[in-house]
């Protein structure tokens, strides 16, 4: 690749030399003592990664330092047709790098969906899951996959895309989870989701809600295997990412032995490349969703059975959840541990997983210094004509238990919610933790 092509694409024109770089080592060295270390640096590999594509398109080289990692500029599988080098050549525009980390992390987790190696997952969870949340997120964990809300299939192809499904890279590993019972749609709206660079679409077969009811979707659809079979397989023929199913244990007076097994059966055969299980029975009547999450009581041996008779199919646990102390127990027996109220209301947990659950060896995210990052990205969200509120609200709990998470709590549930309210609100409540309440309080 011409450098003077990265020094325009970096916003420094007039090089006095054109030069040929055939790997990153030789970019970073031309470039490094133009543009320094830090976010530049990564900007310049992403440039880099993508010019590289331009001479073997189909596969793009994303990379850390010299190991080429083929990988495509939004996942692996998306860059194969004409329109997709069109939305290459925008995305070098892009103003966002797409960090090595998160090439390394999308290729991570698929790795371990084929293989079967653990996953953590922060559950779907509708109006909570949004991409500021899993923004958020991101920023305390860079393994746990994260899941978007459930969005139905019509909204996702009739929708306001953008609104819908837009997210933002450092998001990634990321999967989208789509509600709906008719193959073809939901087929179509997969294949959207892939096109937004989603790394993986899931299909919602667990959500007992009266609304989804209505649309013969959801927990409803454990009543039906050979129909979420049939959907399963339209989804997986028209997208290359991996097509999941999050399910119950059964509904209303199903029997959990012989309906578990059956959806199981379906999904499996029709090429699922997971099944995440909600460890409890859903009742369609007479409780609310709310309700739905406590009652009835979870059988966790019931998805240990099922592990047990596909020892060779990537098998995920949910409902209940607490700790971490609790996710590896699951993960001796089970492919993937999700959690998903525990993590929302005490996101500090997640701090944790990285090291603890896939060893890292990275410092442990600082929570002071995930405000001070949320806090750009407010900046940011607000420039762009949003609220504060709507990053904030996802955030009241990150220092729970400790001295001051009160006030914290407090500064961000209501100064945060005025309108007008800037990025400084974060700041001031953080500068309430540690205090002992009654000084926070003062
Ligand atoms: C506010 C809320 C919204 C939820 N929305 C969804 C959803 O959109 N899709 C879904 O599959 N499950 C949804 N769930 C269920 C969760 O994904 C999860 O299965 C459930 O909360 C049990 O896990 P937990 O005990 O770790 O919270 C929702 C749960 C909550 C609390």
């Amino acid at each position: 690749m011409q450098v003077n092509e990265i020094g325009n694409s970096l916003g420094i024109s007039n090089l006095p030399m054109t030069w040929f770089a055939t790997n990153v080592d030789q970019a970073l060295c031309f470039y490094r003592p133009l543009v320094g270390e830090g976010l530049e640096t990564e900007r310049l590999r992403c440039i880099f990664s993508l010019s590289a594509n331009e001479r073997s398109p189909g596969s793009l080289f994303g990379f850390d330092y010299g190991r080429h990692v083929p990988y495509s500029f939004r996942n692996p599988y998306n860059f194969r047709t004409p329109r997709d080098q069109n939305r290459y050549k925008s995305v070098q525009n892009d103003p966002i790098p797409y960090s090595s980390f998160t090439v390394q992390a999308i290729e991570m987790y698929h790795k371990s969906l084929k293989n079967k190696e653990k996953i953590f997952a922060v559950a779907p969870m509708m109006d909570w899951t949004d991409r500021h949340c899993r923004f958020f997120h991101r920023q305390l964990t860079r393994r746990a996959l994260l899941y978007t809300e459930m969005v139905v299939a019509d909204a996702v192809i009739h929708g306001e895309r953008e609104k819908l499904l837009g997210f933002d890279a450092v998001e990634h590993p990321v999967a989208l989870q789509i509600g709906g019972s008719e193959p073809a749609k939901l087929a179509r709206a997969a294949a959207i989701g892939a096109d937004f660079g989603y790394d993986e679409i899931n299909l919602n077969v667990g959500c007992p809600s009266d609304r989804v009811q209505s649309g013969t979707f959801g927990a409803c659809l454990m009543k039906t295997p050979d129909l979420v079979g049939a959907c399963v397989a339209a989804m997986k023929e028209r997208v290359k990412v991996p097509v999941t199913v999050k399910s119950r244990i059964g509904v209303d007076d199903q029997d959990p032995e012989e309906a578990l097994d059956r959806l199981a059966e379906a999904v499996f055969a029709a090429g699922a490349d997971a099944l995440w299980v909600h460890a409890r029975k859903a009742w369609l009547a007479g409780l609310s969703p709310r309700e739905n999450r406590e009652i009835p009581p979870l059988d966790y041996g019931r998805v240990y059975r099922l592990k047990e008779k596909y020892p060779n199919k990537f098998i995920g646990i949910n409902g209940g959840i607490q700790s971490l102390d609790e996710v590896e127990a699951h993960l001796l027996r089970l492919d993937g541990a999700m959690m998903g109220r525990a993590a929302y209301h005490t996101p500090a947990l997640l701090a944790d997983v990285d090291q603890r659950l896939f060893g890292e060896k990275r410092r442990r995210a600082d929570p002071a210094a995930v405000v001070e990052a949320m806090a750009a990205y407010a900046q940011r969200h607000i420039a762009a004509g949003g609220r504060l509120s709507h990053i904030t609200r996802h955030m009241v709990g990150l220092f729970h238990g400790q001295p001051g998470a009160r006030r914290f709590r407090q500064i961000l549930s209501t100064r945060a919610t005025r309108p007008g309210a800037g990025a400084d609100v974060l700041r001031d409540a953080l500068a309430a933790v540690g205090l002992p309440e009654r000084e926070a309080v003062a």
